[in-house]
């Protein structure tokens, strides 16, 4: 075997695996040209077995059978696929929406809350197969590496975790040259690397190629999710969301069950343009990286909800939970899922999100998604008193005089001695 293949034997952290260690590995795979080269490679490097898991996490177009069966050809003892689209949009996208999570003012977070269930899945499946090792496909530059052998440490201490692809130095071609000596597919042409994509039902993401030359402006081919905003339909398409305590509950009046309703949101916010986010990332691990991100079902419900809880929600509500939402978003964004911060914060969303129940309509038009319609029986709105009419008795404008007096007395105040010192 090659200098450049042969496993690692520097081992940094307590959970990564000691090669003579590793008999049963359950791999996480993708059906991918990397995960399908480590599962050639680690039954030949390690002369370990290999159990596939490949994840449904609602990932567009994905044909899980032939996922399967690819796995088996490989030589895996067997390849488990999980439908957890429902997990998924429950557990973590729900929390996500109620807690308005975007990182960087515009990264709606999918592939970071998809990793954290993928590991969990991972280690339910290792210790049904009876594995000790998990093995995964992150690179050494991302976040998602931080995500999976995070939740793995955390949730299964007695396992131990190999990632070829950080350690094993083989550049594209020379994946492609395995791959073709071992019978692996290659999917398409070879001298073009494709872009790297992460999608399920939260959105989309690529990086790679032009994308890493901030001069470069998006490509089209780029667009495999959402409309192009210029190709978008002329004609404005409204669409109304009704929560019911934060969680979506339908849509244009349709009761949906949550999979279905983050699915048909995303086509309408595709169809139309919506979602498309070209994002500078501040990486965990320290790294400035681009990102091109579609994510039209985000775009929709997140922007609907963000905006009923600010009708329900007090002025000081409104001025702290963003606050925490922030942090919300930079734990879950940093690989730490099981933090029990985020639990705490969890609580302190749950019940700001007890309000949060009545509709909100947007008008989606060419990439724009506005608020036009707001309706709830707990906004803390009157027509009446925010009018120029009457003020229906809960006030008197006759007290406004005085309370201006003693609201702007520091200022004032401050302002006099300010003159004073001025005039010396
Ligand atoms: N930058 C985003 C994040 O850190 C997206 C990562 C996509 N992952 C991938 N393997 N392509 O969450």
């Amino acid at each position: 075997m090659a200098e450049h293949t042969r496993v690692s034997d520097v081992r940094t952290a307590s959970y990564e695996a000691d090669p003579e260690q590793v008999r049963r590995v359950l791999l996480l795979y993708s059906g991918g040209l990397d995960t399908s080269v480590m599962l050639k490679w680690i039954q030949d490097e390690y002369d370990a077995e290999v159990v596939a898991l490949t994840v449904n996490l609602g990932q567009p177009g994905e044909d899980y059978e032939v996922v399967r069966g690819k796995a088996l050809r490989l030589g895996a003892l067997d390849c488990k696929v999980v439908d957890a689209r429902e997990e998924f949009a429950r557990e973590y996208i729900v929390p996500a929406i109620k807690a308005n999570a975007l990182y960087g003012g515009g990264y709606p977070l999918f592939t970071a809350l998809g990793r954290p269930l993928i590991a969990k899945l991972a280690v339910e499946a290792a210790r049904e197969f009876e594995c000790d090792t998990i093995a995964h496909g992150c690179t050494g530059k991302g976040n998602d590496q931080v995500r999976i052998e995070a939740t793995i440490a955390t949730l299964a201490p007695e396992l131990q975790v190999i990632a070829p692809v950080r350690s094993w130095r083989m550049g594209r071609e020379e994946e492609i040259a395995y791959a073709r000596e071992h019978g692996i597919p290659v999917k398409g042409g070879t001298e073009v690397a494709p872009y790297s994509i992460d999608d399920n039902l939260w959105g989309r993401s690529s990086e790679g190629r032009w994308i890493e030359d901030l001069a470069c402006a998006p490509e089209d081919d780029v667009f495999q999710l959402v409309t192009r905003p210029e190709e978008a339909p002329d004609e404005a398409e409204e669409v109304s969301v009704e929560f019911a305590r934060g969680v979506p509950v339908a849509l244009n009046g349709e009761r949906l069950d949550l999979v279905e309703l983050i699915e048909r949101a995303g086509e309408i916010g595709a169809r139309h343009g919506v979602g498309i986010v070209d994002h500078i990332e501040d990486r965990i691990v320290g790294l400035k990286v681009r990102d091109i991100y579609e994510a039209p079902a985000a775009a929709i419900l997140l922007t609907a909800h963000q905006e009923l809880e600010k009708l329900v929600c007090t002025i000081h509500q409104n001025q702290t939970k963003p606050e925490l939402d922030r942090r919300w978003a930079y734990l879950v964004y940093a690989g730490l899922w099981w933090e029990p911060l985020r639990g705490d914060l969890d609580a302190y969303m749950e019940r700001v999100n007890e309000q949060v129940t009545g509709t909100i309509a947007l008008k989606l038009y060419k990439g724009g998604a506005r608020v036009v319609r707001r309706e709830s029986s707990n906004a803390v709105y009157d027509a009446a008193l925010a009018g120029f009419g009457e003020s229906g008795g809960l006030f008197s404008q006759q007290a406004s005089p005085g309370f201006i007096e003693l609201w702007s007395l520091q200022s004032r105040m401050a302002w006099r001695l300010r003159a004073r010192d001025g005039e010396r």
